[in-house]
């Protein structure tokens, strides 16, 4: 069936007891057993299962064509993979232009417990060919990246891999523009907080994985840390999906406008936008004046959901990428492209660029 079909579809069973076309949100901690050891499937207490969650893992897995878990956020999806992928000793190489929190975490937390990394421009094949060793476990794949919009040959780098496992942050394309699993990645995370919940009214995260032994692990780190996504905050994920191939596209069409618009506008350079999705950065020397001014595109960290936002990357999402080789300039302004119509959120920036 076609991706339209199955993202309306993905995940939902009518519910067993009273065929609520919608299944129950299980609000609850625990689940009674008639007697000890006894209980339905593998539901026994609420960190290690919850039926809400499930049906959400069950739809992500289906949308990216392997096996889903659910996290609190994408950085403890993150988290989760790499910890399930990596051992002290193992080497893991990032993109130079990535999502900051990410580099913090492989930085300042999982250094210290043996793990080591190299960043490379990711878009330069034969410099990720030369990044990765005999110690290499993991390749850190962020396409499009977050903020400067550069877009990674997945399949390119899974021929350079070696025996690494390649693993891809999807949650600038989403999987209505790139799967990484059909391209031969091993797994695909998300922020669901962006695109894939997609109103700005939740934080969570999630991996896909292809092998089952992997999945294991994963979900195996999911009860062990117990970064769980609670029912409600699943159910609103779950609900989100299924307009993500509507959405994706009034999001495209919203950047493509705006596109337009800044590649003509006096002062602005390196306007970027990988054709697809909402996402679009550009330089301003004013940057920060123009994030202050604009009304339709809030100030926020954040992207991906159906309002407008602006941000000044620098200043705010990437300034724990301060100082290191991942480092954005000052002048870069990122712009999620919501699902207003296009004229008005063009009508915005020009007023907001006007003063500058
Ligand atoms: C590309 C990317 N990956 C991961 C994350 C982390 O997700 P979360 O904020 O849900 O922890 C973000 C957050 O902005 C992101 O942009």
């Amino acid at each position: 069936m076609k991706f339209a079909t199955r993202v309306v579809h993905a995940g939902l069973e009518p519910d067993p007891t009273y065929r609520s076309v919608i299944p129950a949100i299980h609000q609850t901690s625990t689940f009674a057993q008639p007697r000890v050891g006894e209980f339905v499937e593998d539901y026994d207490y609420a960190r290690s299962a919850n039926p809400t969650r499930a049906a959400l893992e069950t739809a992500l897995g289906e949308l990216e064509g392997g096996l889903g878990t659910s996290f609190s956020s994408g950085m403890a999806a993150t988290h989760a993979l790499i910890t399930a992928v990596c051992s002290a000793g193992d080497h893991v190489v990032l993109p130079a232009d990535l999502y900051g929190g990410t580099f913090r975490l492989v930085d300042k937390v999982l250094t210290r417990f043996g793990i080591t990394y190299a960043m490379v421009d990711q878009t330069d094949l034969d410099a990720l060919a030369a990044a990765v060793t005999d110690t290499t476990r993991l390749i850190w794949v962020e396409t499009p990246t977050n903020p400067l919009l550069n877009v990674v040959d997945v399949a390119g780098v899974i021929e350079r891999s070696g025996s690494a496992f390649v693993a891809v942050d999807n949650t600038f394309a989403t999987p209505v523009n790139q799967r990484p699993l059909e391209l031969g990645a091993d797994a695909a995370v998300h922020s669901v907080t962006k695109y894939l919940g997609g109103h700005s009214d939740t934080v969570g995260g999630a991996v896909v994985v292809r092998d089952p032994e992997v999945h294991e692990r994963v979900r195996f780190v999911q009860n062990s840390v117990g970064a769980v996504p609670g029912p409600f905050d699943c159910f609103l994920v779950h609900r989100g999906l299924r307009t993500l191939h509507l959405r994706m596209a009034a999001h495209a069409a919203s950047a493509e406008a705006v596109v337009a618009f800044l590649r003509e506008a006096d002062g602005v350079s390196e306007v970027r936008w990988p054709g697809f999705s909402g996402m679009v950065s550009f330089r301003h020397p004013d940057a920060i004046g123009i994030a202050e001014r604009t009304k339709l595109f809030t100030l926020a960290e954040s992207l991906g959901g159906v309002e407008s936002l602006v941000e000044v990357p620098q200043a705010m999402t990437h300034a724990s990428v301060e100082g290191s080789d991942a480092a954005v300039p000052a002048d870069l302004v990122r712009l999620s492209c919501g699902i207003e119509a296009p004229e008005d959120l063009v009508a915005d920036l020009r007023d907001a660029l006007a003063v500058a």
